[in-house]
């Protein structure tokens, strides 16, 4: 069995064997997850990528004067599409040497790295097929170095595992080194929930795949088409919460995991949260976590934040 399949399976038994059904969003992402995340960036709803790639349009000058950096590290790269208004300012400010993308979905990471080759000769690019939630380890590149999370997917932890993210990433860091951290924000639910639904059934299909990922590597027996996408806004937590219904009751055999899990009609497994958030609070957990926050900005309809900030010296 691969290391992912027994990764897989470990999540699969905790998280099937629940009151609640659920498990983590990473996968989402085999080659056709990742596809999938690149249309859903591309639909009319959802606007975070097209909110963020605003401010880094306008802002990745800055980034590189304030953060001088050496090396850049992004983690759950993707495509690292916006990621080239940063690669450009950086290199036109002169200091930019490495690009170090980090993601566990290795089509994703290997057609990014290929296309960043070609279209910046000259720079250092290492791939790591990683991720993020273990350890970071240690990330090549001469300092200083400037980490960008980006995508708002430190939205898609839980409240008290992103506080531990966040410290894992302060931890790989020398003080004065940077990290460039994109939020979506609290707005209407009804843009929120478009946002998570979309007209065409992108999403859908989306969250659909995480079921052919336990299909294809613990050779199970889901129909993802008997599973009702489902996208809840939380307005509690501040979360919006994808789920998968089953539209009557079923058996679903999980060899790879050793398990027959049951489902009654109606019942659901959650298979993401996407928290939004507002400035305060987003300062308040780099702080807890040891950044100091030295730059915010938003687009010019205030969706998406993206804060900029160094690390401290911490205790
Ligand atoms: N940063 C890109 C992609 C966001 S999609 C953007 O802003 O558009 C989220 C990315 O994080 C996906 O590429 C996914 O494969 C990656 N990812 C999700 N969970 C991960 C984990 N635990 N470790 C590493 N990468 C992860
Ligand atoms: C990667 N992440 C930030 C996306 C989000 O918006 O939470 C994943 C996604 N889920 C549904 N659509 C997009």
């Amino acid at each position: 069995m691969s290391d992912r399949a027994e990764a897989l399976r470990t999540d699969v038994r905790s998280g099937f064997s629940a009151a609640q059904k659920w498990l983590p969003a990473k996968w989402f992402y085999d080659a056709r997850g990742s596809a999938l995340f690149e249309d859903i960036t591309r639909l009319p709803e959802y606007y975070p990528t097209r909110a963020e790639r605003e401010t880094l349009a306008r802002e990745a000058g800055e980034i590189a004067r304030v953060t001088g950096a050496g090396t850049l590290v992004e983690l759950g790269s993707g495509s690292s599409e916006k990621t080239r208004l940063l690669l450009d300012g950086l290199r036109a400010h002169g200091t930019l040497r490495t690009f170090v993308p980090l993601d566990v979905s290795a089509s994703a990471l290997d057609e990014a790295v290929a296309a960043i080759r070609a279209d910046y000769p000259g720079l250092e690019v290492h791939g790591v097929v990683r991720d993020f939630t273990e350890d970071l380890g240690l990330l090549p590149g001469e300092p200083p170095r400037l980490v960008a999370f980006l995508g708002g997917t430190i939205g898609n932890f839980l409240p008290a595992e992103r506080i531990k993210f966040l410290r894992s990433v302060r931890a790989v860091l020398a003080e004065g080194e940077w990290l460039l951290l994109g939020t979506d924000l609290v707005k209407d639910p009804e843009t929120l929930v478009r946002a998570y639904d979309d007209a065409a059934g992108v999403t859908a299909e989306f969250n659909r795949n995480m079921l052919r990922v336990v299909n294809d590597l613990l050779g199970a027996d889901f129909d993802p088409g008997a599973f009702a996408h489902e996208a809840y806004w939380d307005a509690e937590r501040e979360w919006i919460e994808m789920r998968l219904r089953a539209t009557e009751e079923t058996t679903v055999h999980i060899p790879g995991a050793g398990m027959t899990v049951h489902f009654a009609e109606g019942e659901y497994i959650r298979t993401e949260i996407s928290a939004k958030f507002r400035a305060g609070g987003v300062a308040a957990e780099l702080a807890e976590s040891g950044f100091a926050v030295e730059r915010w900005w938003t687009d010019a309809e205030r969706r998406f934040g993206v804060s900029l900030s160094r690390a401290v010296r911490e205790g």
